[in-house]
């Protein structure tokens, strides 16, 4: 190419699904803030919102998905059909990209696209970001080996995993309804093409998974960064929503004690089945402490649950607040928030590690299952709701996490701790800080002929 200029221009493309959307264009953020300039390549579908990012540049593509039909589908079958739909359009518009004035230097890709082809395709150095945690990685690539000792496909849930502990088979990143061989060889070669890359970077902080990360290191010649909690190096409310916040939350929150609220949120994808969504109102409805419960539509399916829930409304309106959509960052800095009920999503469990919640944990699927056993029997700073959601349940541990005198403060003192240790990765000279510069010289250096790094 031979040109030059004064700063590396890259080009990110986010996945188009809420908990990848978010940390890519928590990313870009960062790494506009250090110098870079940026362009988000993006499908039409789940399209991020420009006016919230007025500093990049957007290009997008048409990729033929239909919404409605993939609203329908499981979180797997929502994956193949945007790779097989997605693939080709930004292979072709990234070829116009590189054909005109504002060329790209370097790809940062959601470790979903196979980046490699696609850098490959376009003779430019490829970097990768993985959305889910670190240790969710390493499990995702023993999938060959866990099939190989027998743990796989799964027979004995129960069984823990004495090659990797602390898990058992139930922890595994599964999809139980899809343990097909398209599932297990999709994301071995997800972990395999990661692992190819000019770099990886992680969405976690030195100190939290170190086993994960020495097995990361020990199977890639790539440099690993790790540059999060990306949550907290971003001040703006809306980092690519695909929801509307409702705002109102946090004037209702205003009005609370603090530590006294219970919020609850599943998260973009899981659902939760009529009984469950029963059980928990009536929880929630014993506990006698205020409750933010975000209910995203879709996430319940039956009419006769939203007849229940709007009753459910009525009648506990004087501490109830139910929104479809919260600004869930914002929600759990409040003061008022004491604990959250969530599905453990990796963003929302790093969400709740910057502000120092301690977590009920409810996973549904995936990786929501391995960050679960992270906090509940590593980290400290949750509990474990257990796979059956009875009301009972929820209200002792609800209780106990807010004002528990022995296992509840334990978990409130680690849940502090570990916010501690997560913000200080962030500051001037912490880990995290100083990630982003390596990382910054590492790009320099692939781009070196053609590029000086401010
Ligand atoms: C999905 C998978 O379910 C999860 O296991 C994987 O780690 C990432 O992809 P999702 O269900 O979207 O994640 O959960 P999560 O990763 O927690 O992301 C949800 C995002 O939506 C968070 O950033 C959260 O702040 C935001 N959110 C959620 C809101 O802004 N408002 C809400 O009301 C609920």
């Amino acid at each position: 190419m031979g040109r030059s200029r004064a700063s590396l221009h890259l080009a990110l493309f986010p996945f188009p699904l809420q908990g990848h959307i978010t940390p890519m264009m928590q990313l870009a953020s960062l790494l506009h803030s250090r110098g870079f300039s940026i362009t988000i390549v993006h499908a039409h579908f789940n399209a991020p919102d420009p006016r919230n990012h007025p500093h990049f540049r957007f290009e997008s593509f048409a990729d033929g998905i239909d919404p409605d039909l993939v609203a329908g589908m499981g979180i797997m079958d929502q994956v193949y059909t945007i790779i097989a739909h997605c693939e080709q359009p930004l292979v072709s518009l990234m070829k116009r990209i590189q054909s005109g004035d504002e060329f790209v230097d370097c790809i940062v890709s959601d470790s979903l696209y196979s980046g490699g082809r696609v850098a490959g395709e376009l003779g430019l150095p490829w970097v990768v970001l993985r959305t889910n945690s670190p240790t969710s990685f390493m499990l995702f690539g023993s999938f060959v080996l866990l099939h190989q000792l027998g743990y796989l496909p799964v027979k004995d849930p129960e069984a823990m995993i004495k090659e990797l502990p602390p898990f058992r088979v139930k922890d595994l990143p599964i999809v139980e309804d899809n343990q097909t061989e398209r599932f297990f060889k999709t994301m071995t070669e997800v972990v395999d093409s990661t692992l190819k890359s000019s770099a990886i970077l992680m969405n976690s902080f030195d100190k939290l998974e170190q086993p994960a990360l020495d097995w990361i290191r020990s199977r890639t010649q790539a440099p690993v960064y790790l540059l999060g909690p990306l949550c907290a190096t971003y001040s703006a409310a809306n980092p690519g929503t695909m929801f509307q916040q409702d705002r109102s939350c946090l004037t209702w929150l205003d009005r609370h004690a603090h530590g006294s609220v219970i919020y609850i949120s599943i998260g973009s994808v899981a659902t939760m089945s009529p009984a469950e969504l029963v059980e928990l109102a009536q929880g929630l409805g014993d506990c006698q402490h205020p409750f933010l419960w975000v209910i995203r539509p879709g996430s319940v399916k039956s009419e006769e649950s939203v007849r229940f829930l709007d009753r459910f409304a009525d009648e506990t309106k004087d501490r109830g607040c139910m929104v479809k959509w919260a600004p869930q960052t914002e929600v759990l800095a409040h003061p008022a928030v004491g604990v959250f009920m969530s599905h453990c999503g990796w963003n929302s469990t790093l969400e709740s590690i910057c502000a120092g919640k301690p977590m009920l944990c409810w996973p549904a699927f995936g990786d929501q299952k391995v960050n679960t056993r992270m906090i509940c029997h590593v980290w400290g700073n949750g509990m474990e709701m257990g796979e059956k959601l009875e009301s009972e349940k929820v209200k002792n541990s609800v209780r106990e996490l807010i004002m528990g005198e022995k296992e509840g403060k334990k978990i409130r003192e680690k849940a502090r701790l570990l916010q501690e240790l997560a913000l200080d990765s962030l500051k001037v000279g912490g880990s995290s800080h100083t990630a982003v510069n390596e990382l910054k010289a590492h790009i320099s250096s692939l781009n070196s002929p053609n590029c000086e790094s401010n």
